[in-house]
């Protein structure tokens, strides 16, 4: 029997450099959401454990030891005691290095499948250590919804409840490495963000949003002008409320007032760019805060 997970592109809608740790990781404060664009991951039994790519940005990656998919599945047999078995198919729709989470997605996402695969069911609270051994983002990517990122990224705690706002996404197609993009920025440290505890629709949330920051923008943009060029495409288009890049970038967001509105704004974007329109995807629903 083939099981399957969907591993979507987390954004960043404020990220705020909020210190730094002794180890040279940076504390940060960032509401997370999550976008209906995704990479998918299947999973079928039998023989020792193999991963192959496929799809329009499979070309960037390739399925050594070190792909962080089969560092999650090894980590996950080893806690486990078990053997790590089964044929993995990672189909890669998100640009790899761009700020949106896609290696942590599908680290995320392989971890959920194979506790599911090897008959483990451990859930994603028992799951989410292993999460945090593996980057600073597969833990938000493990419950896949909205949610308060702290600490180095994984404290986790709920984010405001969101109104059915559009989104779209846009990459220059330009890598951008996340240790670089952090060495690069200059300035001291931003206080954490006062978010409401809901937004009624989209133009609220633009407007609370549009007092944050992304605090990695002007390194990313000194490392890769083409930034820039994609902020302007995206404040260009009618309707945009909010436009400002993700992660460590190079993929900027905007935001719509509504996804069908966002997914006809994306297609007037130069077809160089990798692009997208669509809504938020929720994943688990239950608050951080419930024992
Ligand atoms: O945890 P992950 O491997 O995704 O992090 C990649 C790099 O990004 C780290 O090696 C570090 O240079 C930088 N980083 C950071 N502070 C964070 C998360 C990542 O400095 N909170």
């Amino acid at each position: 029997m083939a099981l399957a997970e969907a591993a979507p592109a987390k954004v960043n809608l404020h990220l705020h450099v909020v210190g730094c740790r002794a180890d040279g990781y940076h504390l940060l404060d960032s509401l997370a959401v999550f976008a209906g664009a995704a990479d998918r991951l299947r999973y079928r039994p039998g023989g020792p454990l193999t991963l192959h790519l496929d799809g329009p940005e499979a070309g960037a990656l390739s399925a050594e030891p070190d792909n962080l998919v089969l560092r999650a599945a090894r980590l996950l047999a080893e806690a486990a005691g078990v053997a790590p078995q089964g044929r993995l198919w990672l189909t890669k729709v998100l640009p790899v290095a761009s700020g949106i989470g896609g290696g942590s997605a599908d680290a995320a996402a392989a971890l959920r499948l194979l506790d599911r695969a090897w008959g483990l069911h451990w859930g994603t609270r028992r799951l989410a250590p292993l999460a945090a051994q593996l980057g600073a983002d597969v833990p938000v990517c493990l419950d896949s919804r909205a949610a308060r990122m702290g600490g180095v990224g994984g404290t986790l705690t709920d984010a405001p409840a969101l109104p059915a706002a559009g989104l779209v996404l846009a990459n220059p197609r330009v890598p951008l490495a996340t240790p670089a993009v952090f060495r690069a920025r200059e300035g001291g440290f931003s206080p954490e963000a006062s978010l409401p505890a809901a937004w009624a629709d989209a133009a609220a949330m633009a407007r609370d949003l549009a007092r944050c920051g992304n605090d990695l923008e002007a390194a990313a943009i000194r490392l890769c002008p083409a930034v820039a060029e994609v902020l302007a495409g995206l404040r260009g288009l009618e309707g945009c409320l909010l436009a400002r890049m993700s992660g460590s970038g190079a993929t900027c967001f905007a935001l719509f007032a509504d996804p069908r509105g966002a997914e006809m704004a994306a297609a007037r974007l130069p077809a160089t760019w990798w692009r997208w329109g669509g809504g938020f995807t929720e994943g688990a629903s239950k608050p951080y805060s419930a024992p």
